[in-house]
């Protein structure tokens, strides 16, 4: 920190055009709150910019699928997603949004700043336009197929299959995402912000300036760069977004990636008046917490506008995670795929740090991790309440049972005494380590150590059994685990908010600086209050109901994206003429013994009653059967099934995730009617 007095965190803008789930909040939300919270504590001059990202084409498609205007869906999911980061106390200094007026006028400002030094090309080109609704095709108004891997549904900005960015006249047979047509070129005129100049001073200031970049996002920018820059259109047709300020531009707005991340700069113009020491004194540092998928831009694209502009700073890092997945699968919005945060809040209100806890615990820092609800529960059993909450329980019940609560006075020190003491320090500073190298998951394990720590001296010292014989002793045993505690809610206090505020409560202690992590001192006589529990087990049946849950939406997801079968090869009229299907009706049905899927149903087909067994006794009870009317093919030959004759068959219509439904006519007709 020497070069620098202040620190700016920026956070991705997550578009509005949906609720947040728990891989936003692993990648970018949780770590950065977790650092400005550091640094807070270290009393440094921080702030954590954020702010909901509203322009561009994920949030018109919305509208228009949703038959509601851009504003609706932009107020709607802004609302939604502004109070899950409160609920999950992530600890923004402004949580701001690109379709304000403050954020118009700096994004429209910095455009006119560039396009005034000739910072741009300007340049007309044919670009397809889809003549039935009379709109131009950005982005991902178009899909086809990607050049590179094959994939099939590839917009017309990004292959979503193999990541390569794409333009729209790149995609092989285009197709319009409005009224599904083939878009026709027309001409049309845009800016250019020319990337390629950027190229030697990218060189310099990233490849050879910043080598201690996370080795992900170097190794994106690099071979981006490696790959040749080429200049990239900042302006686009559509009139949802920041007007283009100049003349003749009539129908054109900022293109997203221009203007979101200027987002940040109006974010903070919100929050103070004193914005521009935040920005432009060199002795601030700005770091960009994001994902992945947004290495290019905030690496690339932004920088150059930066330097284009001139007086602001550039990022000093940019700690960007990999992506999280749901139960070894991509998490999907369109796929319902994802753990939306607030239906966690629903089903664990009060978890809050549970989540937040293992979700760093398995950060995708280096690479793609998965989340699964069995590490959810194993991390929260086995690491917050058996050791963490089991530690600080035992230390301040003892404390309310030998002494009423109050701290008792510390005597004379053995050498695993001073050795446990010391230890806090060695603790502190690897944490410090981890977080000032962006290590956020090995952080919380360095701070998890003084929880184990704790466990390990109580378990070694046995103050419950040294009771019997020394009393003075334990009053050692017992300050030394209260001064732990106590520096547990500083060491913890970043990853665990809710919960270290509660410690302090038991401890009757107010919030401590950084600087006090090693060297607390809980008072003799101090009166702390009686504890509850921080955190509870989570029993099997909580964590089956959300794998339930999840089977459902994988099973929906099956039945919406299943394709019917091709038909069969054509038969001739006699062929199907030969079989005779009749409409019956079920008289009795039993389960066949012995078997999990077979039914035995007595069934009266008007020609007469006869015994046929039925593969269906997953989807339906005997008793759900008896009475019903189905379609009988009569005229199958016997077959045995079980030593039972069954004597024809019954049709169902298998769904596509492979349940069995009668099919049987639509109002009741007589039993020996004929299907033809
Ligand atoms: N909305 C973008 C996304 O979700 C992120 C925008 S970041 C910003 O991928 F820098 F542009 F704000
Ligand atoms: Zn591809």
């Amino acid at each position: 920190m020497d070069k620098f007095k202040r620190t700016l965190i920026t956070t991705a803008l997550p578009y509005a055009n949906g609720p947040i789930h728990i891989g936003h909040l692993a990648g970018v939300y949780v770590p950065a709150d977790i650092y400005a919270r550091y640094l807070r504590l270290k009393n440094e001059d921080v702030l954590l910019i954020g702010g909901s990202d509203e322009h561009g084409v994920p949030i018109t498609l919305k509208a228009k699928n949703e038959g509601i205007t851009p504003q609706d869906v932009v107020d709607k999911f802004h609302g939604i997603i502004k109070k899950s980061f409160e609920d999950f106390g992530i600890s923004f200094d402004v949580y701001s949004r690109t379709s304000s007026k403050i954020h118009h006028e700096t994004a429209s400002e910095f455009f006119k700043k560039l396009y005034d030094d000739g910072k741009f090309i300007e340049k007309t080109s044919e670009q397809y336009y889809d003549e039935e609704n009379k709109q131009f095709l950005a982005d991902r108004y178009i899909t086809g197929t990607c050049p590179k891997c094959g994939f099939e549904k590839a917009y017309g900005d990004q292959c979503e299959s193999c990541g390569t960015s794409l333009s729209p006249t790149e995609l092989i047979n285009p197709t319009s995402m409005i009224s599904g047509n083939q878009p026709i070129l027309k001409e049309t005129k845009h800016w250019y912000l020319p990337l390629n100049e950027y190229e030697p001073w990218l060189k310099e200031w990233i490849l050879e300036g910043h080598k201690e970049w996370k080795p992900n996002v170097y190794g994106q920018v690099k071979s981006w760069i490696d790959g040749g820059l080429h200049p990239r259109a900042v302006t686009r047709d559509l009139n949802w977004g920041v007007p283009v300020p100049v003349e003749g531009a009539e129908g054109k707005v900022l293109y997203v990636w221009f203007d979101a991340p200027i987002g940040y700069i109006s974010a903070t113009k919100e929050l103070t008046a004193d914005w521009k020491k935040y920005w432009k004194d060199p002795e601030t540092r700005m770091l960009h917490f994001i994902g992945k998928d947004n290495i290019v831009f905030h690496c690339i694209i932004f920088p150059a506008m930066l330097k284009a502009e001139g007086s602001y700073n550039l990022p000093e890092n940019v700690p960007a995670n990999e992506f999280l997945n749901l139960e070894n699968d991509k998490i999907s919005t369109s796929r319902n795929w994802a753990v939306w945060l607030h239906e966690y809040l629903e089903d664990f209100p009060g978890k809050e740090d549970v989540l937040k806890y293992v979700l760093t615990a398995n950060a995708p820092e280096t690479k793609d991790n998965d989340f699964t609800w069995k590490d959810f529960q194993t991390r929260n059993n086995n690491e917050l309440v058996a050791i963490l909450g089991n530690f600080v329980n035992r230390a301040l019940v003892l404390t309310q049972k030998y002494y009423n609560g109050k701290v008792p006075e510390i005597g004379k020190l053995t050498e695993a005494d001073k050795n446990t003491l010391a230890e806090i320090s060695k603790i502190k500073s690897e944490v410090e380590k981890s977080l000032n190298s962006f290590r956020i998951r090995e952080a919380l394990k360095n701070a998890m150590d003084l929880a184990r720590l704790g466990n390990k001296y109580l378990a070694d010292e046995e103050p419950w059994k040294v009771v019997k014989t020394d009393a003075e002793r334990v009053k050692t045993i017992m300050n030394i685990s209260l001064q732990i505690t106590a520096n547990l809610t500083i060491c913890l206090e970043p990853f665990l908010p809710f919960s270290m505020n509660k410690l302090r409560e038991f401890l009757n202690l107010e919030k401590l600086d950084w600087d006090k992590l090693g060297n607390t001192e809980l008072k003799a006589g101090h009166k702390t209050n009686k504890p509850t529990l921080l955190f509870e087990k989570i029993e099997d049946s909580v964590i089956e109901a959300q794998l339930k849950k999840l089977q459902d939406t994988k099973k929906a997801n099956e039945i919406a994206e299943a394709v019917a079968n091709p038909a069969k090869e054509n038969i001739e009229f006699d062929d199907f003429g030969k079989m005779d299907i009749r409409v019956g009706t079920v008289l009795e049905a039993e389960k066949v013994p012995k078997t999990k899927k077979l039914l035995k149903l007595l069934v009266d087909t008007g020609i007469d009653k006869r015994t046929i067994i039925s593969g269906v006794a997953e989807f339906y009870k005997p008793e759900d059967l008896v009475g019903k009317q189905v379609s009988v093919l009569v005229n199958l030959a016997p077959k045995k099934l079980r030593g039972i004759e069954s004597q024809g068959m019954i049709l169902f219509a298998e769904d596509a995730d492979g349940t069995l439904r009668l099919v049987a006519p639509e109002v009741n007709v007589k039993p020996g009617s004929e299907i033809k």
